[in-house]
C-alpha cells in the first residue's frame, strides 16, 4: 500500500519513525511523500506538550473529512506512538476515523495492524501502563525493530540514531514520558555494538546514542555493569565511526569519567545538550528535577575545566505553577553564565495525569509566560552570539548536511554553480558555506568568517 508518515516530536520518535518505514518498505509497502495520494496515513505523535497534540488532532478532523468524501471511505487513518499511549483505546471512540491506534512498544506490530484495518477491523496495540505487568515478550519483540533495521543507503545522509535506553523512571513533576514511553530498560551493550556497526558499514559515519536520559545507561548483568562511559568507550572503538554523540542527559548523573571519555576518545564530540529546565532552586524542587542550582552550576564548571572547547545546550521551562519574577531572573542569569550555544525554551503546559498537573494550578497568566519565554529567547541570543563569536578565525571540521534552507527556496545558483550548504560541527554548530551540492555526507574544512546566535558562516579550505 502507499503510506504516508508525518512525525511529531522529538529526536526518538524521529528513529522510531525511521525504523516503522524500514519495516513497512521490507514488507512491500510504498512510502509516499504526498499524503493525498496515500491509502494509508501515520501520525507519529508527541504528547509533551499540547500543542503537539492539537496538532494531531486537527489532521484526524481533516482526515475524518477525506474519509467521508467519495471514494475515500477506505483510507486508513493510524495514531502512533505517545499519543496512542496517553489515549489508548478511547482515541477510536472519539475519532472514529482512526483505524490504528499503536503505542511506541509495539511499532513492530505494524503492518499487521494495517493488514487488520484493511480487512475493516479495529487495530489497537497498546502497552501496559506503568502500573501494571511488563509484557516481557513484547519487550524482546520491539527491540528487533532496531536491530533488523536497514541503513538507509539511498540517502546521502552519514548520520543515524541509535537507541540505547527506553523510558525514564525520573517522573519530573510536568513531564508525560514516564508515563507514555514506560520504565527505563537499557538496552544490552553487545546489541548496541551491533547495530553501530551494521550503520558503520553501511557509511553511517556519525552516530547520535539516545536515550530520554542518555548519560544513566546502566546494563548489569549478574555482578558485572556497563555504565555510560563504558558504552562510549566499546561504542567509539567501532572502526569507521567518525563522530559519536549522545542526547539527552541528566544534569545528575554526568560524572567526570563520561567528561574523560568526552576528552581522552578522539571520535566522541564535545557536546553535551544537559536541560536545566530552571535555574532557581525553589522551581527545581517543585519541578522533582533532583539537584539543585549549584550541581547544575558545578555540572558546567567540570565540563569547562575536563573538555577543551566543550559545547554546552539546555532546555528551560517559563511559567511553572508559582514561578515569581525573582525565579524567573534566576533562569536568565544561569544562561548569561553557562554561554550555551542554545537553549530550547518552552511555556509550561500541563498534562494530564502528571502531578503538576493533579497537585498544581497553572497559576502563570499566558501572557506572563509569552514574555518571560521571550525575555530568556532574548538573553539566549546575546549567550549564543557570545558563544558563536568565539569560533570566527577558526577552521573547523564540518559534515555537510545538504543545501541551507535559503538555498533550497532560491535554486538559481548565482556564482558559477556554488550553492550555499549547510553543515555541522562536533559541538554541532550550524555552519553555512558557498559550496556545492556533491559535497554532502562528506567531511570538509572551513575557516569560520561570520557568526550570528545560531549559526556560523565560513568559507571552504
Ligand atoms: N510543559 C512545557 N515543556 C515541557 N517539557 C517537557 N514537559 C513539558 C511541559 N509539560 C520540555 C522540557 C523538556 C523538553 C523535551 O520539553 O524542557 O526538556
Ligand atoms: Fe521527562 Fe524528566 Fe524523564 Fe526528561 S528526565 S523525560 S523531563 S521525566
Amino acid at each position: 500500500m502507499k503510506v504516508y508518515i508525518e512525525t511529531m516530536g522529538c529526536q526518538m520518535n524521529q528513529l522510531d519513525s525511521e525504523l516503522v518505514v524500514s519495516r513497512l518498505r521490507a514488507a512491500g509497502h510504498d512510502i509516499v511523500e504526498d499524503r493525498k495520494q496515500a491509502e494509508v496515513v501515520l501520525y507519529n505523535t508527541c504528547s509533551v506538550r499540547d500543542h503537539a497534540e492539537q496538532k494531531v488532532y486537527s489532521r484526524l478532523g481533516a482526515d475524518g473529512q477525506r474519509k467521508a468524501s467519495p471514494g475515500k471511505s477506505k483510507l486508513i487513518v493510524g495514531v502512533l506512538g505517545c499519543m496512542a499511549q496517553r489515549e489508548g483505546k478511547a482515541l477510536r471512540k472519539k475519532y472514529p476515523q482512526v483505524d490504528i491506534v499503536c503505542s511506541p512498544g509495539q511499532l513492530d506490530l505494524l503492518c499487521d495492524l494495517i493488514d487488520q484495518a484493511a480487512e475493516g477491523k479495529a487495530a489497537v496495540a497498546i502497552d501496559p501502563k506503568r502500573n501494571e505487568p511488563r509484557d516481557e515478550v513484547a519487550e524482546q519483540r520491539i527491540d528487533q525493530l532496531d536491530l533488523q533495521r536497514e541503513a538507509d543507503l539511498s540517502s546521502s545522509s552519514s548520520q543515524a540514531y541509535v537507541r540505547v535506553m527506553r523510558g525514564c523512571d525520573n517522573f519530573c513533576s510536568y513531564c508525560i514520558v514516564p508515563f507514555v514511553r514506560g520504565p527505563e530498560r537499557s538496552r544490552e551493550p553487545g546489541q548496541i555494538v551491533e547495530e553501530v556497526k551494521k550503520l558503520a558499514n553501511a557509511g553511517k559515519t556519525t552516530i547520535t546514542l539516545l536515550g530520554q536520559t542518555v548519560n544513566s545507561y546502566k546494563w548489569q548483568n549478574g555482578e558485572s555493569s556497563v555504565i555510560f562511559s563504558d558504552l562510549l568507550e566499546r561504542v567509539s572503538a567501532i572502526e569507521g565511526l567518525h563522530r559519536l554523540r549522545f542526547v539527552t542527559s541528566y544534569p545528575l548523573n554526568f560524572g567526570d569519567d563520561i567528561l574523560q571519555a568526552m576528552r581522552d576518545l578522539p571520535n566522541v564530540c564535545e557536546y553535551m545538550h544537559v536541560p536545566a529546565q530552571s535555574g532557581s532552586d525553589a522551581m527545581l524542587k517543585a519541578m522533582n528535577r533532583k539537584y539543585t542550582r549549584a550541581q547544575y552550576d558545578d555540572l558546567i564548571d567540570r565540563a569547562k575545566e575536563i573538555v577543551p572547547d566543550i559545547v554546552i545546550a539546555s532546555d528551560f521551562i517559563v511559567g511553572f505553577p508559582g514561578e515569581t519574577e525573582q525565579d524567573h531572573q534566576t533562569s536568565a542569569e544561569l544562561i548569561r553564565r553557562s554561554e550555551f550555544k542554545n537553549s530550547f525554551i518552552f511555556k509550561y503546559s500541563p498534562r494530564p495525569g502528571t502531578s503538576a498537573a493533579k497537585n498544581l494550578s497553572d497559576d502563570i497568566p499566558d501572557e506572563v509566560k509569552k514574555l518571560r519565554n521571550n525575555e530568556l529567547l532574548d538573553v539566549q541570543t546575546e549567550a549564543g552570539l557570545a558563544h558563536h563569536s568565539k569560533y570566527v578565525s577558526r577552521t573547523c571540521e564540518l559534515l555537510v548536511e545538504g543545501p541551507s534552507p535559503r538555498a533550497k527556496k532560491q535554486p538559481e545558483m548565482p556564482d558559477g554553480g556554488k550553492i550555499q550548504m549547510l553543515g555541522r560541527t562536533r559541538g554541532d554548530h550550524i555552519v553555512v558555506f558557498d559550496g556545492n551540492e556533491s559535497l554532502a555526507g562528506q567531511y570538509v574544512n572551513v575557516e569560520i568568517t561570520d557568526a550570528t546566535a545560531l549559526t556560523l558562516f565560513g568559507t571552504l579550505t
